[in-house]
């Protein structure tokens, strides 16, 4: 496609799915997956925003997936340490702003902490916004979202008419921030996984057989193809 017939979408979401898979048919245990995929990460989040992205999200770990071996699930965790501490700097050097979104208290203290300061330390940062998954699901966002409006309700600060799509969007962890325009989900899946189910309403889906680890740029700039034939009729699509 012609470069300037490329549409860049504003916000990009991830499912970066196939980790274990890849890893497996390499002969190596599904964690050594998860570490190459924290690279690709890291390199297509330097993609994206060379491309014009503004905001970028990736699902890291779900509320589902504390049931994964307890082994597996303390590397996952391992690998946010090391990067929540390296990010500071990385995202200061690139103009990165770094957000997490999710259900932070079940994580350990260290990790939080992490996470405070991470986001704290990039909030002035005016480049891409970089927004991570942890401990993220959809149905758990929506319910603590509902019942902060149920407690205003009950406090008197709210009257339930006043309750609107955009009120209830701004209780949700990802307020302020825009609707994804395009979700990429890797490896085959194709399904949700109570993923920012509020926020794709209107999202365009690119599917791709591709495991994450093997993710390039050239599959980015292939999914804005996509994206940019799609016939987005409807103007401002609703
Ligand atoms: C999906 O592959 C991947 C995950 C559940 C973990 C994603 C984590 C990373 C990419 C690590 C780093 C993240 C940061 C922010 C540093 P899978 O295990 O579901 O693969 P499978 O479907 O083939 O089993």
């Amino acid at each position: 496609m012609d470069e300037k017939d490329l549409k860049i979408p504003q916000h990009v979401a991830i499912i970066m799915d196939g980790n274990g898979r890849w890893a497996k048919k390499k002969h190596r245990p599904r964690t050594f997956g998860h570490a190459k995929g924290a690279k690709v990460l890291e390199q297509t989040l330097e993609d994206a925003d060379s491309l014009g992205v503004k905001y970028f999200t990736v699902y890291a770990f779900s509320t589902e997936n504390w049931a994964r071996p307890y082994e597996e699930v303390q590397i996952i965790m391992n690998l946010f340490r090391d990067y929540l501490i390296s990010a500071v700097d990385k995202c200061n050097r690139n103009n990165v702003r770094c957000m997490v979104i999710g259900e932070r208290t079940r994580l350990d203290a260290d990790i939080i902490d992490a996470i405070n300061n991470l986001e704290e330390k990039t909030k002035n940062n005016t480049g891409i916004t970089f927004i991570v998954a942890i401990n993220y699901g959809s149905r758990d966002e929506i319910t603590r979202g509902f019942r902060q409006i149920a407690q205003e309700v009950k406090d008197g600060k709210l009257e339930p008419d006043e309750i609107s799509e955009d009120m209830i969007s701004s209780h949700l962890d990802t307020r302020g921030i825009p609707d994804p325009d395009l979700l990429i989900r890797t490896s085959g899946e194709e399904r949700l996984s109570n993923f920012l189910m509020w926020q794709l309403a209107y999202t365009e889906f690119y599917f791709t057989d591709i495991p994450w680890p093997d993710f390039n740029k050239q599959e980015l700039i292939k999914a804005f193809e996509k994206y940019s034939q799609r016939d987005r009729r409807y103007g401002n699509v609703k």
